[in-house]
């Protein structure tokens, strides 16, 4: 037994949540206010048999013990751990080479935060920051701002940094490790940064992981930004995201923005829910991190970037977020940072006035030509059908073909010719190799399917497109949960590991260890996923079915059963889709005869 079943064995749910909220019965099950919103009406439930807790409030979810803990003491997975063990009368080992490893990663943020704060006192504390200072004030920044987001300032020496670091009891080859310093053969290592104005990058919990530094002089690289390193991933980050992301989910919108000066303005001017991909064009894993905080975005775009190859990555990321995605255009040859400052107002009209995606795309292709001659529209038509066609959605891609088929007064069925590959008939994957008989599917391991999703995840990097169709809440074992979430921005199992504590680790081995037959993986992986959705959904089902009948029973108020009904009526569509999905896949039970059918019912069709 490992060390989290220990804890989970020795801890009772009931006795645990009854320190923070006074619990009633409510036949087998135990009901009481959510201690983490104020309520009149209880609306937080406890599954003694299970272990479980869900609150059908405004927090809508639920999970295990761990998490409860974490969301009541706002603490990440480790330390809820160790708390419950330490109530339960558990020891925590100490893990040898884990701990070693868990102490090399915090041993490298260390270095960074260390250096960020030297960066930072330069600039606001010494005669040495005096030109980097005036540089700031001149570019509008307050020093609310400049606290905030730590900016510093990185001297003209060759080494300043290092001797500070290594004074600081460092040893060199963690400063190399970190990226603060560099080296060439032969010769002696010195600082990356040189004469810079210092951003400090963080990661989601605000450890500093990187630094971006933007130089005074004409003639250099405008930024530098630290190399790679075993914590920092520059096109995995979010610039700004750890002071962005309650802002976000409070607000339900985030804006993806470029640069670190127009972040900064932003949040000075309380435009909280800004953050930047940093230049690069933006990443999965960038749209991972915003996912988990809302499926609203819109992308702040220079007026000339917006080319169609960029526009096709959007609709990828459309369908990654399972949403659309607009974009704000900034007038020509200005940065956001630039509006914010100039005119406030002008930022807010931009951001509500965004429009989607595809429709800005059509702006754009379609004015560049005459779309009442005939070569125009086959012009147009050629280079908007590919992007249609990458829509997921059904409705969505419905709405685009018709607007396009008013657009150039061809039917929509002879649009769909157009496009060599077949449009996609839904997200689950094999219904487009029509060829390939599906086999009837079962995970070949009896090991519960939160654990086997786990392992092909972890195991077969190319099933990562599988990430976006699952979701945190799916996991219902806190332990599956948080390493979930770090598979979601990575894919990397050294960053993995970092992300976890290291408790985790042990379990997470196993899993990368747990053979798996590597065939039919995408299939296997097909159904692991619509069976853990299933799970998840009959889960609640189940749970709501508990409160129903508990609030009937106290003659709860009608408003209360009217929700409960109609979040019953979503869960059971979900369901329905779920089960749709699985048998248009051919993957629900019995469904190599099902598919021949269908087959030979389409092929009696053509004839
Ligand atoms: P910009 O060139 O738009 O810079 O690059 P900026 O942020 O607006 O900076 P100011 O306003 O000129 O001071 C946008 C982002 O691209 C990345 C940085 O993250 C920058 O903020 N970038 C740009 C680099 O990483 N390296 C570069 O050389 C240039
Ligand atoms: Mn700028």
């Amino acid at each position: 037994m490992n060390i989290i079943e220990e804890v989970k064995q020795k801890s009772d749910i009931v006795e645990i949540v009854g320190q923070y909220t006074r619990l009633t019965r409510a036949g087998k099950n135990l009901k009481g206010l959510c201690p983490f919103h104020s309520e009149k009406h209880g609306s937080f439930f406890i599954y003694p048999d299970q272990q479980r807790w869900h609150c059908f409030g405004a927090c809508n979810e639920g999970g295990d013990v761990f998490s409860f803990i974490m969301k009541q003491q706002n603490i990440d997975f480790g330390d809820a751990l160790r708390m419950l063990a330490e109530k339960a009368g558990v020891e925590v080992p100490v893990m040898g080479r884990q701990k070693e490893d868990k102490d090399k990663f915090d041993k490298l943020y260390q270095v960074n935060q260390t250096a960020a704060r030297y960066f930072h006192n330069i600039l606001i504390n010494t005669d040495y920051g005096e030109k980097a200072r005036s540089y700031v004030l001149k570019r509008g920044l307050n020093d609310k701002a400049i606290r905030d987001f730590q900016l510093g300032f990185s001297l003209n020496s060759r080494d300043a940094l290092k001797v500070y670091l290594l004074d600081k009891g460092f040893t060199e080859k963690e400063l190399l490790e970190a990226g603060v310093i560099t080296k060439i053969e032969g010769k002696d290592s010195h600082d990356v940064f040189r004469n810079r104005l210092m951003f400090p990058i963080t990661d989601i919990r605000g450890r500093c992981c990187g630094f971006g530094g933007r130089t005074f002089e004409e003639n250099q690289a405008k930024y530098i930004n630290s190399p790679q390193s075993p914590i920092f991933d520059k096109s995995g980050n979010l610039y700004g995201i750890h002071l962005a992301s309650q802002s976000i989910r409070k607000q339900d919108l985030a804006v993806l923005v470029e640069g670190y000066m127009d972040v900064i303005m932003a949040h000075q001017y309380g435009f909280n829910n800004v953050v930047a991909s940093m230049g690069t064009a933006v990443t999965d894993k960038q749209m991972n991190m915003v996912k988990k905080f809302t499926k609203n975005l819109v992308l702040s775009l220079d007026s000339d970037a917006a080319g169609e190859e960029a526009m096709l990555r959007c609709v990828e990321y459309e369908n990654l977020i399972g949403n659309e995605i607009k974009v704000a255009i900034m007038p020509p040859g200005v940065d956001p940072d630039d509006v914010i400052r100039k005119d406030e107002s002008m930022w807010k009209k931009l951001v509500a006035d965004s429009i989607p995606v595809i429709d800005y795309t059509f702006d754009m292709v379609t004015s560049k030509l005459n779309m009442s001659t005939a070569k125009d529209k086959t012009i147009a038509a050629g280079r908007l059908m590919p992007i249609i066609a990458e829509i997921e959605d059904r409705i969505r891609r419905a709405h685009y073909l018709q607007k396009l088929s008013r657009l150039v007064g061809v039917r929509v069925r002879e649009l769909e010719t157009m496009v060599k590959k077949p449009i996609k008939y839904n997200e689950y994957g094999n219904k487009k190799d029509k060829s390939r008989p599906a086999a009837t599917i079962r995970p070949a391991f009896s090991q519960p399917i939160e654990e086997y999703c786990l392992t092909l995840l972890l195991q077969f990097p190319k099933l990562k497109y599988f990430k976006h169709r699952l979701k945190p809440e799916y996991f219902e074992n806190s332990e599956n949960r948080e390493i979930f979430m770090a598979l979601s921005q990575t894919e990397d199992t050294e960053a993995i590991k970092s992300m976890l504590d290291y408790t985790i680790w042990d379990y997470l081995d196993d899993l990368l260890k747990k053979e798996v037959p590597s065939d039919k993986i995408e299939q296997k992986m097909s159904v692991c996923t619509l069976r853990l959705h299933e799970k998840y959904l009959r889960g609640l089902e189940m749970k709501r079915e508990v409160i129903f009948a508990a609030e009937a029973e106290s003659k709860g108020s009608m408003a209360e059963l009217n929700k409960l009904e109609e979040q019953g009526i979503e869960v059971s569509n979900e369901l329905r889709e779920v089960f749709t999905k699985m048998s248009e896949g051919g993957l629900y039970r019995g469904v190599i005869n099902e598919t021949g059918k269908q087959q030979e019912k389409q092929k009696n069709r053509k004839a």
